[in-house]
């Protein structure tokens, strides 16, 4: 027997935005002055009473294994948070808690997937969607749209892209990579579509709580009994409580699929952290001010982002409402050239931008998104007005 790969892992797509980590860490390490636009986190501390819980069960031996599903204490605060707060009715019995919303979304898709079973991906994407569906033995089916319909799918596309093998549609409202908040039209349009089919909705809210004056966050699973019935909801506490290294994320739905997760989490992972579980205890039970807090510093840094953006020629972007990224559309100026190199794509352009203007963003390509940066704006106001600055200044050399 040859000690050969699996044809799983040999096809997956190693992640773009830890190759371009790698290059502004040797940038960082030559003394360079490299701002990074790449960063899928906040910039913020984790708020303290949510670190002192942590520190309480350190303290008094919450160190041990835990129900693979979490505790029963942040099930059940999990459950109020999500009536009080979203209007969604689950009992502990029906929530889930894993390493992340990252592990939580693999093993959905563990549980609800046969091989070949196809899955709807509503693009731009986050990046990890395909490579997740493919793991767990599906077939990712992308339904692309584009800035001028504001990267929202239509329904007849939806419908188009329907087949007797569809099992599932991942959504993510606000999304990344363009901050695009989904509407009641555009929910309700999916939801009948699944009822139509029968197929289930994954639905990943991460970015729930980072929703902008003038819209607001529609949990998907809340508009009828139906949708109800075959949505599971994706969240966590990495991006409304700056919890990214807690690795803590949580599933709500159907009672058979979260059973089916559980069995798989049980032999794959085991339980999520105690430590963190006892700390999202306080998150979810403590002072929500510090979520509003975050909400509204990135609401300020996404106003001013974009009116430096608008500053660049070639530069478009359908304006976010949600989440920390702006998807700026730098087509225009592919096919321009740099100090006598012809700029070919969206990845070259981003290297270009790290290698002479110490600005570190992510091509659009791996998000389904050719011809686009993906900018962050997770940083304060003063170092994302130079980064922008270089920007300018960049693509000014352009000809
Ligand atoms: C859309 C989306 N879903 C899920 C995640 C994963 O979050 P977590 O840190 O809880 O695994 C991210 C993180 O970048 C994300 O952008």
């Amino acid at each position: 027997m040859a000690l050969t790969i699996s044809s799983v892992c040999k096809n997956i797509t190693p992640s773009t935005t830890l190759r371009l980590n790698a290059l502004v860490n040797e940038k960082k390490q030559q003394g360079l002055d490299v701002i990074s636009l790449a960063a899928g986190e906040p910039d913020f501390a984790t708020p303290s009473h949510i670190c002192l819980a942590g520190k309480h069960a350190i303290d008094t031996g919450k160190t041990k294994y835990t129900a693979s599903s979490g505790i029963p204490e942040l099930r059940r605060a999990l459950s109020d948070f999500l009536l009080a707060h979203r209007g969604l009715r689950y009992k502990p019995g029906q929530l889930i808690v894993g390493t992340g919303a990252k592990q939580v979304l693999l093993g959905a898709l563990q549980a609800i997937l046969e091989p070949g079973d196809e899955v709807l991906l509503p693009a731009p994407c986050w990046l990890s969607y395909p490579e997740m569906v493919r793991m767990a033995g599906g077939v990712p089916v992308i339904v692309h749209t584009d800035m001028a319909q504001g990267y929202l799918p239509t329904p007849a596309q939806l419908a188009q892209a329907v087949t007797a093998r569809t099992r599932a549609i991942i959504l993510n409202t606000p999304n990344n990579p363009t901050g695009v908040v989904w509407g009641e039209q555009a929910l309700r349009a999916v939801a009948d579509l699944a009822q139509a089919h029968d197929f289930y909705i994954i639905s990943d809210e991460i970015y729930e709580s980072l929703v902008y004056a003038g819209e607001r966050h529609i949990p998907i699973a809340g508009l009828n009994e139906d949708a109800y019935s075959r949505t599971i909801t994706v969240s966590g506490f990495s991006k409304a409580y700056a919890m990214t290294g807690w690795r803590l994320g949580y599933a709500a739905g159907p009672k058979a699929v979260i059973q089916a997760m559980d069995a798989y989490q049980s032999h794959a992972t085991g339980n999520p952290n105690s430590i963190g579980q006892y700390a999202a205890v306080a998150a979810m039970t403590g002072d929500q001010s510090c979520v509003e807090e975050m909400r509204q510093a990135f609401e300020r840094r996404c106003a001013l982002m974009l009116s430096l953006l608008d500053e660049i020629p070639g530069v478009r972007y359908a304006k976010p409402h949600g989440a920390f990224y702006v998807l700026a559309d730098i087509s225009r100026l592919l096919g321009k050239r740099y100090r006598g190199e012809v700029i070919d794509s969206d990845g070259r352009f981003a290297e270009l931008l790290l290698e002479h203007a110490l600005v570190s963003a992510v091509p659009g390509e791996p998000f389904i998104a050719p011809g686009c940066l993906r900018f962050s704006y997770a940083i304060n106001e003063e170092r994302l007005a130079e980064a922008v600055r270089r920007i300018k200044t960049f693509v000014e050399e352009l000809i």
